[in-house]
């Protein structure tokens, strides 16, 4: 009777994605509330939230846990994040979750005795855990903004992990590449039970625990207690440096937005430790000076010039970008009209500029596989755009033994040496250098774009430093190439972040071989990729919703 309902669940489930597809098209679909998430299961526990009164700062703090048990790759509580919030009065607010290097972190804890980095210390030892974020951030989210009783918005994901629930098939194909690899750290885990197929149901029952000791004790039941007790000592016996001080001192902290303007559209979006933001603004207030429109969609001359401002930016990221509280980011100068337009100067429209004569602006400094995205709209006109992360796929692959949670490997997205590139390819030097209690640098973008004072746009992505220039594109695809909200977020894309002197192409792309032979030409190097990002947004048009989920992953759109 179970499988039936489950079944006519999913049933429905498709029937709503065709429906939205065709609606969205024919510019018909009206409603009232909508979540866009990684995991359709996620998406309707959403939905539930906003059908029962609650707003969408309540949806999101119920998404988020849900996720962090049907999609452990990037769901957690064991992460971090950056948060976007629109209330319905035109006020914005954005929360800082990101995860914190530990007190004892020193800044050559990856190095060898011989100054070299160690393989992997960074990404999948105990060492790469940042002090976990989420559980906090979602405290003050609800402290903030909550309108529902917190136990209502924690409990839907205990009962997914208490009942079960089944695996998508690219779900159970993850966890089957999570646990070839992953069998070395934790066979305890409640993930380690069989070759999983699709259909097949899992249940969680120590996370389960977990999340009932959250929803009972709030901050208590992850910072301290029982599930604290289990973290320091998974940390203790195995090498780490968190230790019950870093998990008392963790803080969120609500900071100011980066605010930048594209062709009459207000963009806003996360300020740092998220490059996110800066970087966002930067590239579309360069393209502002070409005529992308006129180029056309997926020209050579707009994949050039596009490319050529992303390399400019992420050189900038590279040597400005950090903790703002430890380093002094020139947020201002970094998105200074003036300046972009120096920027742009050096763009050839006949070839490609080689990254190594690419520098990062110099200023004056004395100016004061793996996250996930889900952006939220309810009935009352709040949005919330939300992107969390473990950083790798399933992050360092560490389940907290007994509390049966993922933890981060977010360390490797400090500079852990000048030079060296993270697991993304980036690089950094002092503004991202390790340092105690220090939030490593990110490139989360979550974002809201406003238009003539009304709420125009969700979005966000999971995929490092791929997430920046996705959330570009998707933003161009809209306002200059005049797509539906589907079309853009499911248009191939490309992606150039300075070092590697490459340029990321979709396979879509790579199959126009005339627009490839040119782009060579040019002198671009380039790297054809399968798939990158999964981008999930919410357009508002006439007072209307039009929801995209990304169809290279499970992601999902609910509405009513
Ligand atoms: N861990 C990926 C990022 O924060 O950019």
């Amino acid at each position: 009777m179970i499988k039936f309902y489950r079944i006519l669940l999913f049933c429905l489930v498709f029937f709503k994605i065709s429906c939205s597809q065709t609606i969205d098209s024919d510019n018909k679909f009206d409603s009232k509330a909508m979540v866009v998430s990684a995991h359709p299961l996620a998406s309707e526990i959403g939905i539930n939230i906003l059908k029962n009164g609650g707003n969408a700062a309540d949806a999101t703090i119920a998404v988020q846990f849900a996720l962090a048990v049907v999609y452990p790759s990037a769901g957690n509580i064991g992460g971090g994040g950056f948060f976007v919030y629109r209330s319905t009065d035109g006020n914005f607010s954005t929360l800082d979750f990101r995860e914190k290097a530990p007190l004892l972190a020193t800044r050559d804890m990856y190095l060898d005795s011989n100054n070299k980095v160690v393989k992997d210390l960074s990404l999948y030892s105990h060492l790469a855990v940042g002090v976990p974020g989420t559980v906090d951030g979602m405290i003050s989210i609800h402290k903030k903004f909550g309108q529902l009783p917190w136990e209502d918005l924690v409990q839907p994901a205990i009962d997914l992990a208490t009942n079960g629930f089944e695996l998508t098939r690219l779900e159970a194909n993850k966890l089957n590449r999570f646990n070839k690899t992953n069998g070395r750290i934790n066979k305890n885990s409640d993930y380690f039970k069989e070759n999983y197929s699709k259909g097949d149901s899992i249940s969680l029952p120590q996370l389960s625990k977990t999340l009932s000791l959250i929803r009972d004790h709030k901050r208590a039941g992850f910072y301290s207690g029982k599930t604290a007790k289990m973290l320091v000592k998974e940390m203790s016996l195995n090498g780490g440096k968190i230790t019950q001080k870093d998990l008392d001192s963790y803080q969120s902290i609500w900071r100011d937005p980066i605010i930048g303007f594209y062709k009459g559209y207000k963009i806003i979006s996360m300020s740092p430790p998220s490059s996110g933001g800066i970087l966002l603004i930067q590239m579309l207030k360069m393209a502002e000076h070409f005529p992308l429109q006129d180029f056309g969609f997926h020209s050579l001359k707009s994949i050039h010039v596009m490319t050529e401002i992303e390399k400019l930016s992420f050189a900038d990221r590279a040597k400005h970008l950090g903790d703002p509280d430890f380093y002094k980011v020139p947020e201002k100068l970094l998105i200074d009209s003036l300046y972009l337009l120096e920027r742009i100067n050096k763009i050839n429209m006949d070839s490609s500029l080689l990254s190594s004569n690419i520098y990062a602006g110099e200023f004056n400094l004395k100016e004061s596989e793996e996250t996930t995205h889900f952006s939220i709209v309810d009935k009352y006109g709040n949005a919330s755009s939300l992107t969390t992360t473990l950083n790798g796929s399933f992050g360092s692959g560490i389940i907290v033994d007994g509390a049966g949670f993922l933890l981060n490997n977010e360390m490797d997205d400090f500079s852990i040496q000048p030079g060296h590139a993270n697991m993304y390819g980036l690089v950094g030097g002092e503004a991202n250098s390790v340092e105690p209690t220090k939030r490593m640098l990110s490139s989360m973008t979550p974002t809201i774009l406003e238009k003539d004072g009304n709420l125009f746009m969700v979005l966000g992505t999971p995929g490092g430093s791929t997430i920046i220039t996705a959330v570009f594109q998707t933003i161009i695809n809209i306002i200059d190439f005049d797509m539906s909200i589907e079309q853009a977020v499911n248009s191939p894309r490309f992606h150039h972040q300075w070092y590697p002197d490459e340029i990321k192409l979709e396979s879509d792309i790579a199959k126009d071989s005339n627009l490839i032979f040119q782009l060579k030409a040019m002198n671009h190097n380039l790297n054809f990729v399968s798939s990158m990002n999964r981008v999930d947004a919410i357009l508002v048009k006439k007072n209307k919703y039009f929801g995209g989920a990304d169809n290279r992953g499970d992601d999902h759109v609910s509405y009513f």
